[in-house]
């Protein structure tokens, strides 16, 4: 059995945040931010449950499909409603479903860690599966810290996934773990988040591309094969730096952080989305999606877009 991507949908809150406005109560410029980051804006309110949910909603709409169709509700976030329970009943039962529903955590890299459990569960005897990436990365930001709250901002993307006969989209995949760098990226209970970036940042480049390689190696592709790169929205310096090392144009990659920030697990499927709704995804192509984040977690997938 393989995996099938039937539709996809996408929700960010309408509260925009500029750089403009930020360098009003912090010590930072749009130039500084634009230039180190390529952020413009992000979005900001809402919680993990109700994006996740509007997006799930348009993922069904999308693939045509009812929500009585779905076998199981797989979240990917880092920022959960609450502790307990877990965010992922809360959607399901927004859509009427009453099938298993849990959440996830690999922090940035969650959404591919649920498009990989997605595929386990197809080829254990589900039908459908709705995987959803949903942050509110907003509510344990400190807006005070120019280093993080530049960074950050909420939205949330789903996809509805069939299992398929035969080897389906997911041709590869590669996914990781090194948790000797937990320090790196943390966020303690009743705290805010924060990072070392610049040892992040040094990691995330050589993690991304070593990842993408062992994808690619699995699928049996090149990355010359590649039409599009689709990486985590984390910063573009980083996105060029493991394109760069790919052999991957800049071109062929996409980036929607100018847009968003860095929503963590929602900003692939917030990516995937951009990329068809400015028809930059072809039937057949071949795609890589890639991630890293907190943990630290990575992963990658070769996909071949079927329309
Ligand atoms: O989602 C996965 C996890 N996250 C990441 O992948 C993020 C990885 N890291 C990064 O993207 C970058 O390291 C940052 C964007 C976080 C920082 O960029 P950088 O080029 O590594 O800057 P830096 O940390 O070396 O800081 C350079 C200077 C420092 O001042 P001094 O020490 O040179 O005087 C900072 O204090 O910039 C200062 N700075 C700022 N200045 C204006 C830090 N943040 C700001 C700010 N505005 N917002």
């Amino acid at each position: 059995m393989g995996i099938q991507f039937r539709g996809w949908g996408t929700a960010v809150p309408d509260r925009i945040v500029s750089n403009e406005e930020l360098s009003q109560t912090l010590d930072t410029t749009d130039e500084w931010i634009f230039e180190r980051t390529g952020i413009r804006e992000r979005r900001v309110g809402g919680s993990s449950s109700s994006l996740g949910a509007l997006a799930a909603q348009r993922a069904l709409e999308d693939a045509g499909v009812s929500a009585e169709s779905i076998d199981y509700v797989v979240l990917a976030t880092t920022t959960p409603d609450s502790l307990i329970p877990a965010s992922a009943p809360l959607i399901a039962h927004a859509l009427g479903i009453t099938a298993p529903a849990f959440d996830v955590n690999a922090a940035c890299s969650g959404f591919m860690y649920a498009v990989r459990i997605a595929d386990g569960l197809a080829a254990t005897g589900a039908k459908r599966i709705l995987v959803i990436g949903a942050e509110n990365l907003s509510r344990w930001t400190d807006w005070n810290d120019r280093t993080m709250a530049v960074l950050l901002g909420d939205g949330a993307g789903a996809a509805i996934i069939d299992s398929v006969e035969g080897p389906g989209d997911l041709l590869g995949f590669d996914l990781g773990s090194d948790g000797s760098l937990a320090h790196l990226l943390r966020c303690d209970h009743g705290g805010t988040i924060w990072m070392d970036g610049k040892e992040i940042f040094r990691r995330a480049v050589r993690i991304m591309v070593e990842s993408a390689e062992r994808a690619m190696a699995i699928a049996g592709i090149s990355s010359d094969q590649l039409s599009l790169v689709i990486p985590h929205q984390a910063n573009v310096r980083i996105i060029q730096a493991a394109c760069q090392r790919l052999g991957v144009e800049a071109e062929r990659s996409v980036v929607v952080l100018d847009r968003y920030g860095n929503t963590s697990s929602a900003s692939i499927p917030l990516a995937v989305d951009d990329a068809r709704q400015s028809q930059r995804l072809k039937d057949g192509d071949l795609v890589l999606m890639t991630g890293f984040g907190a943990g630290m977690t990575w992963a990658s997938a070769v996909v071949r877009w079927s329309a």
